[in-house]
């Protein structure tokens, strides 16, 4: 026992002089052998009745429970296992997904429902983060190797990100914002707009920009009957309308969320949609936040960038991401685009205000991320983050073909690793549960990503070859 606490004393360093407290209630045993300690790991569940008078965030009550996220996938699956019935916090799908396997312990689950990339990222791009992260064993161990995040590096990333995916539409290195995800920007986004603008949404969409809107407590109360928050305008995105909202009947909103190509119904908007939109915001006096993060998987002449619209800098922010085209989604990193001439209503630039709460909440992304940026950016990571994006772009195609196949109406899949698949006159879930049931797939249930969702799954194209095949073997064994 002494020796397992000794251990722990030098782990945290008994030089620096400083008094700590003793490791906190261990229960340490010999074992039968008496040279090894048995230690009781410290309860994670709160052993007393004490409560804090620290009030809830209102607004984080509000939050519906986590209906979609985490997806089971993230986490090892004999972890979920032993964790899932005792924890509150894991959502809907991975509950099911563990009651089905509790059920049938034998049953070869395929997850359709990841969002997450499942390729290993390619090796000009791992190697670049590992000679980074090298050069924080030397010292002095400039360029990627600096203590604190390299400014030279940044400076060059801003400048290769610019020319690489802006080079035609003129935007300029301090207009970039290179951060740890586009999901954490959005959060930051909302923190910069505060809580008294008003949104708009995709309905369907990314759920991360409704319940940031709700955090930072743009919205009222979540109303059952429509399944919306008040105060968020829902722009219905149906095939009725080609998914791109009816901008006539919309009110006036201060931020538009937009995202396209869109998780999750896989469309993406044309330049006349986009020109609609950007004219839409001007005529409105609105901010569009456009999410970009499936741009490269634009093969037709959508635009990938919203600045490809005239006029659109003036209106319009964009996050992107290397988390689906490289495989960095547990790396983190993307970035940030604000234009010098989005201004507010009193003539304030709105970039010095992101730029403002980036300096107050982020001390910037990592070097090693930062170099495997720049590797992405290389002629080789380019090509293989094309290579990447063309495998999934594959597998969307079988999946596509597949339901197609078997009569039903598909969306998206072109220009991204989704298809949503329409299931008339059923419930997401119903159909959800059906296809777990009966062939052990998971899939996405649309109504998650807001009312209009329902009807629909979504199938993700993430995963490998094998899966997808098995997958739509399986599919035909079901609808045929
Ligand atoms: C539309 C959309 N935006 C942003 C993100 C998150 O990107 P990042 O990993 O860079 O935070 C995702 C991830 O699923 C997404 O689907």
């Amino acid at each position: 026992m002494e020796r397992v606490v000794a251990a722990q004393h030098a782990a945290f360093g008994s030089f620096d002089g400083l008094r700590r407290a003793p490791p906190r209630s261990r229960s340490c045993a010999p074992n039968a052998g008496g040279n090894r300690a048995r230690c009781a790991p410290i309860s994670c569940v709160a052993d007393t009745k004490h409560a804090t008078k620290v009030q809830r965030n209102a607004n984080l009550a509000k939050l519906q429970a986590g209906y979609l996220f985490p997806e089971a996938s993230i986490f090892e699956w004999n972890a979920l296992k032993l964790f899932i019935f005792f924890s509150p916090f894991l959502d809907q799908i991975a509950r099911r997904r563990a009651a089905h396997l509790q059920k049938n312990p034998d049953a070869k689950v395929i997850s359709l429902g990841i969002g997450d990339t499942t390729e290993p990222i390619p090796e000009v791009i791992t190697t670049a983060m590992a000679k980074s992260s090298v050069c924080f064993s030397e010292l002095m161990g400039w360029p990627h190797g600096k203590a604190t995040v390299d400014m030279e590096l940044s400076k060059e990333l801003r400048v290769t990100l610019a020319k690489t995916f802006y080079g035609e539409v003129g935007i300029s290195e301090t207009e970039v914002f290179v951060s740890d995800g586009a999901k954490c920007d959005i959060a930051r986004l909302q923190l910069t707009f505060g809580s008294s603008v008003s949104m708009a949404v995709q309905d369907p969409s990314y759920p991360a920009y409704v319940d940031t809107s709700v955090i930072i407590g743009q919205t009222s109360t979540f109303q059952k009957d429509v399944q919306q928050y008040g105060n968020i305008v829902y722009m219905k995105c149906s095939p009725e309308n080609n998914f791109f909202p009816d901008l006539s009947t919309l009110p006036r909103t201060d931020i538009i969320f937009f995202c396209s190509p869109n998780n999750p119904t896989g469309s993406s908007a044309t330049r006349e949609q986009l020109e609609q939109l950007v004219a839409f915001a001007k005529k409105n006096g609105s901010i569009i936040i456009y999410d970009s993060a499936y741009a490269m998987y634009i093969s037709d002449d959508c635009p990938k960038t919203i600045y490809e619209i005239p006029g659109a800098k003036e209106v319009a922010i964009e996050t992107g991401s290397f988390s689906k085209y490289a495989g960095f989604t547990g790396v983190r990193l993307g970035w940030t685009i604000v234009p010098d001439q989005l201004l507010y209503a009193d003539g304030f630039p709105v970039r010095n205000d992101f730029n403002r709460v980036m300096g107050t909440c982020f001390n910037g992304a990592s070097n090693i991320a930062q170099a495997g940026g720049l590797a992405c950016l290389s002629p080789e990571g380019l090509k293989a983050m094309h290579d990447v994006v063309g495998f999934y772009k594959d597998n969307t195609r079988i999946l596509v073909d597949t339901f197609k196949s078997l009569g039903f109406k598909t969306y998206g899949g072109t220009n991204a690793p989704y298809v949503w698949v329409q299931f008339p006159g059923r419930s997401s879930w119903d159909v959800f549960s059906e296809i777990l049931e009966k062939i052990d797939i998971v899939t996405t249930p649309g109504s998650g990503f807001g009312p209009t969702g329902d009807g629909f799954v979504r199938a993700s194209a993430f995963g490998s070859r094998e899966n997808i095949l098995e997958a739509s073997r399986r599919l035909k064994s079901l609808y045929s």
